[in-house]
């Protein structure tokens, strides 16, 4: 089933943010308006708002208050976004070029800035000092993952467990974050968003792991942004971690992956890295992580929002984009 016909059933709702996504990207300024429509307008999964409204449905679900906190978290996210593809120096996103490819990297940081602070004029709707404290501190743990990111490049001497602390601030927190808010926004009793709140952490753990298993095995065609640019960055992701556990590639990585190498280079070795055994292993770590998700699920109460979060967790875990 297609990501999109699992949640058929919030059509209008999600119409809904998509149009106030819209109406939020207003600036006085042309060129941070142009850059961040450009940004919105080229898609994405929106699984963010998703989780946002079906964690909603826990609870008293206020299309008004859902709207603000997921359209919030998905403003946050493409923030994010924007500001990722300069780190990592991507020319494409969501199959257009980025901010910083179509404009330049000044552009592209105002532009994650405002989308950032728009983000926050909308929170500010929600009178919840906990959803405040939650997404203060989720904003301070993304940019610490992200900051980590650089600071590992190239560091061969990290374990899967810098790997899994690092994915967990610069991925899964916002995903848990999208949850638990969706379910404090709908007053949700605590036992039951935090349980949302682990969930979206398993389910976000398992959704980087797999962004990172797709950066070897699929397309820039499939994914819309480019594919085998992670190693050649010197970004030490999970197949990389579990591949080095033989000494005869660790060597050869080691030996070849710098900043300077030469990037005919990379082919070789990640084709080497594909025939380890890595990329299985890194399935198996994401399905770990995603049957966590599971069966947290299973202590939830039943509803249609329950069905739907596992068909999307199962979704993620055989994701091609
Ligand atoms: C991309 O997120 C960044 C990661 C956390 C891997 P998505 O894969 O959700 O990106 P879009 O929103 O669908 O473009
Ligand atoms: C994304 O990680 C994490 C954040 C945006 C904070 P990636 O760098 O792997 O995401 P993609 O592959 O560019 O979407
Ligand atoms: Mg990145
Ligand atoms: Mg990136
Ligand atoms: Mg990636």
């Amino acid at each position: 089933m297609k990501l999109k016909m699992m949640y058929s059933f919030l059509n209008s709702d999600i119409n809904a943010i998509e149009k106030k996504l819209e109406e939020t990207i207003q600036a006085d300024s042309a060129l941070l308006k142009r850059a961040s429509l450009h940004t919105l307008q080229a898609g994405g999964k929106r699984i963010r708002p998703v989780f946002v409204l079906l964690a909603g449905k826990f609870g008293r679900y206020d299309i008004q208050e859902m709207k603000n906190v997921a359209v919030a978290l998905e403003l946050i996210h493409m923030a994010s976004l924007v500001h990722d593809d300069v780190i990592d120096d991507a020319d494409l996103r969501r199959g257009k070029p980025t901010v910083k490819a179509k404009w330049d990297n000044r552009t592209a940081m105002y532009t994650g800035d405002f989308i950032f602070a728009l983000a926050l004029e909308l929170m500010a709707e929600i009178n919840k000092p906990l959803a405040h404290k939650i997404l203060a501190n989720t904003m301070v743990e993304v940019t610490i993952g992200e900051i980590q990111q650089i600071k590992d490049k190239y560091r061969f001497d990290q374990n899967l467990r810098d790997y899994l602390r690092r994915i967990k601030r610069k991925t899964a927190l916002l995903i848990s974050a999208s949850c638990q808010l969706g379910a404090i926004a709908a007053d949700v009793e605590e036992s039951i968003h935090k349980k949302l709140y682990l969930f979206g952490y398993y389910v976000g753990m398992a959704f980087q792991i797999t962004d990172d298993i797709l950066d070897f095995t699929s397309s820039e065609e499939d994914l819309g942004k480019p594919a085998g640019s992670d190693l050649l960055q010197g970004n030490i992701t999970a197949p990389v971690l579990y591949a080095m556990e033989d000494v005869a590639i660790r060597i050869e990585i080691e030996k070849k992956v710098h900043e300077n190498m030469d990037p005919s280079e990379i082919q070789s070795i990640i084709m080497l890295i594909k025939k380890s055994g890595a990329i299985e292993k890194s399935i198996l770590l994401s399905d770990l992580y995603l049957n966590k998700a599971l069966q947290i699920l299973e202590e939830l109460p039943a509803n249609k929002a329950k069905k739907t979060l596992r068909d999307i967790a199962k979704f993620i875990g055989r994701r091609k984009y």
